[in-house]
């Protein structure tokens, strides 16, 4: 089915689960002997993050948050201006957290969410994305673990919205919303 406003696919449903596996299992190598903490950022983490659990082979918890950017994102919010609307469930003190995010672009988010958790003393603190936008960086932050590299376009699918839809399609697409 062709969706309105779909320019074309940049990573298929069968090329992001079999970059999900590979990620999983260096994961999976990385921590072998801990148990590991995936904390997503709602809302666009969460596909990314419910595939990668299921492919990561040791012991596994889940929790997540929600941020605010004032402004919005898409409007071009003021830099940085970010702060936590819901926070995590339980504390993460001496755990491995690993922060899972479907794309950093300019490094605000994560760069803000990093500060916040390292002040809760967690055991190790990485970061692992399915994108990143590399070109939009702003702000250097430490990736840990990256499914794909990508251009600087508009992407949907795996989590990632336009106007809070298509987040539930499982390959990633560039999307131009003047495009029938
Ligand atoms: C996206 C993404 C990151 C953030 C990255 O969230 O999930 O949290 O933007 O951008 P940055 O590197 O420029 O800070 P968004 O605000 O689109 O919310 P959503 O996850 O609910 O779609």
């Amino acid at each position: 089915m062709t969706l309105p406003g779909i320019e074309r696919v940049l990573f298929t449903e069968d090329q992001v689960n079999a970059r999900v596996q590979e990620v999983a299992a260096e994961i999976s190598a990385k921590y072998r002997g801990h148990d590991l903490k995936l904390i997503g950022v709602l809302k666009g983490s969460v596909f990314f993050l419910c595939a990668l659990a299921r492919a990561i082979d040791i012991p596994v918890k889940i929790d997540f948050l929600a941020i605010s950017s004032f402004g919005g994102h898409a409007e071009g919010r003021d830099p940085g201006m970010v702060r936590v609307a819901k926070d995590l469930d339980h504390p993460i003190e001496d755990e491995d957290v690993l922060l899972v995010e479907d794309i950093v672009d300019t490094g605000f988010t994560t760069r803000y969410l990093l500060q916040a958790l390292a002040g809760r003393s967690p055991r190790s603190l990485g970061v692992c994305t399915l994108l990143d936008r590399t070109v939009r960086r702003l702000v250097q932050v430490p990736i840990d673990f990256r499914c794909f590299e990508i251009p600087d376009r508009f992407v949907i699918g795996c989590g990632l919205d336009y106007k809070q839809l298509y987040r539930n399609l499982g390959y990633v697409a560039v999307m131009n919303p003047d495009k029938g």
